[in-house]
């Protein structure tokens, strides 16, 4: 039976949403203007306490600072165990979506029902070992989907093989339950991988250390190159 998802459906577009970690912290303000030139809309924010996950990258001072200098859509991705606390504190400054995990979240279900009452995009975010069906109760207060095709934490890591498998399977699981929802990835979104997550079903693409901020290329040459594996991707799905 089709769910009622808050989300119409998947977006007409791949996105690529540049991870904040990644970039230069020391200089972030022309890190992002020069992400913005390149054609970015979307930026990515690890939200990490050094519970959930043993690292704390970035702050609440640091989004706060950056939500009046940019446009961008702010993606929050908590990596924390109080998620509501951190759910209030971002809906305060003014952000577009929210994954949090269904590792971390005791009431999973009232966390994404929180988001979603301030207005904010809810979304689910998975670690590699996580199965599908913890999303299965949720699915209503769902507006988009994050599999971490890395361990959760830190940037530079390789991907886990089998989340590849993993993204086409929620893709698939997420049509038979009528929730037809952007999935995002996360994790080694490399210019080798992404052809692989595109056609797999990934609409949005966490850009880190292995192809936004990748050291040999600009940030517009690293989108642009980026672009040109997402268009690779997007012919795979037709033969898909
Ligand atoms: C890791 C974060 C990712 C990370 C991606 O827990 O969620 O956003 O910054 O970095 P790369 O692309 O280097 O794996
Ligand atoms: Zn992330």
């Amino acid at each position: 039976m089709p769910v009622e998802s808050a989300v119409s459906s998947r977006l007409p577009s791949v996105h690529i949403a540049p991870s904040v970690m990644c970039a230069d912290l020391c200089n972030l303000e022309s890190d992002i203007r020069e992400l913005e030139t390149a054609g970015i809309d979307m930026l990515h924010f690890d939200l990490m306490d050094a519970h959930f996950v043993p690292n704390m990258p970035i702050g609440l001072a640091l989004i706060q600072q950056l939500r009046p200098k940019t446009d961008c859509a702010f993606d929050i991705h908590l990596m924390v165990e109080n998620n509501d606390f951190f759910v209030d504190a971002v809906a305060e400054i003014g952000v577009q979506q929210i994954a949090v995990h269904v590792e971390s979240a005791t009431h999973l279900d009232r966390t994404l029902s929180l988001i979603q009452a301030h207005g904010i995009k809810a979304g689910a975010a998975l670690n590699p070992a996580t199965p599908l069906s913890a999303l299965g109760y949720v699915l209503e207060r769902l507006d988009f989907v994050l599999i971490m095709t890395v361990n959760p934490g830190f940037a530079g890591q390789k991907l886990v093989p089998s989340t590849l498998r993993k993204i086409a399977e929620c893709r698939a699981f997420l049509s038979e339950h009528g929730a037809d929802l952007p999935i995002e990835v996360d994790g080694n979104v490399s210019f080798e991988n992404i052809p692989k997550m595109v056609s797999a079903g990934a609409d949005i693409l966490v850009g880190g250390t292995s192809s936004v901020f990748q050291k040999s290329g600009s940030r517009l040459e690293n989108v642009q190159r980026a672009q040109k594996a997402i268009k690779l991707g997007l012919a795979g799905r037709e033969s898909f």
